[in-house]
């Protein structure tokens, strides 16, 4: 398990160093978290996504995300969930430790780029209603 005093520092790290790019595009963010190809959230997720025909429901909506949680919550959820959770089954899409059975191809690679969480970050917030 992850020492208390690393991850409190991994949180403190994230939440303390907003880059140039801290900015996120909320279009590119939907894409992101509706296309197959990048972050696969609707594997788990579901929300308000009208045109997405499968949706997961291994994992609560995310409509409202953006009223629950603030841009630093969620940067710290998607960049290092297991940071919060040790438990739980949402990849850390920001970390390139801690993961196993890796394809050579993406060792070394976080799933997604700190500018395109920031994307995601950015498309959450705007998840302000229930449904
Ligand atoms: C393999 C399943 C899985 C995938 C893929 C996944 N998540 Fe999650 N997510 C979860 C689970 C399960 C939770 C509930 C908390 C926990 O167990 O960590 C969660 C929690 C969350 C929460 C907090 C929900 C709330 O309001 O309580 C947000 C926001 C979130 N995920 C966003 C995302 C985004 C964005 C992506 C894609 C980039 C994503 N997740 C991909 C499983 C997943």
């Amino acid at each position: 398990m992850m020492s208390s005093a690393r991850c409190v520092l991994a949180l403190l790290a994230l939440l303390l160093a907003p880059p140039a790019w801290a900015q996120g595009d909320a279009a590119r963010g939907r894409a992101i978290v509706t296309t197959r190809q990048k972050g696969l959230c609707l594997l788990c997720h579901y929300g308000p996504f009208p045109e997405e025909r499968f949706q997961g429901n291994l994992a609560p909506s995310l409509a409202g995300a953006g009223r629950r949680w603030d841009a630093a919550a969620l940067r710290a959820r998607i960049t290092d969930s297991q940071g919060l959770n040790p438990d739980s089954i949402m990849p850390s899409y920001g970390v390139t430790d801690r993961l196993r059975d890796v394809a050579p191809a993406f060792r070394g690679k976080p799933i997604l780029t700190e500018a395109e969480i920031e994307d995601v970050v950015a498309f959450l917030l705007t998840l302000t209603a229930d449904e």
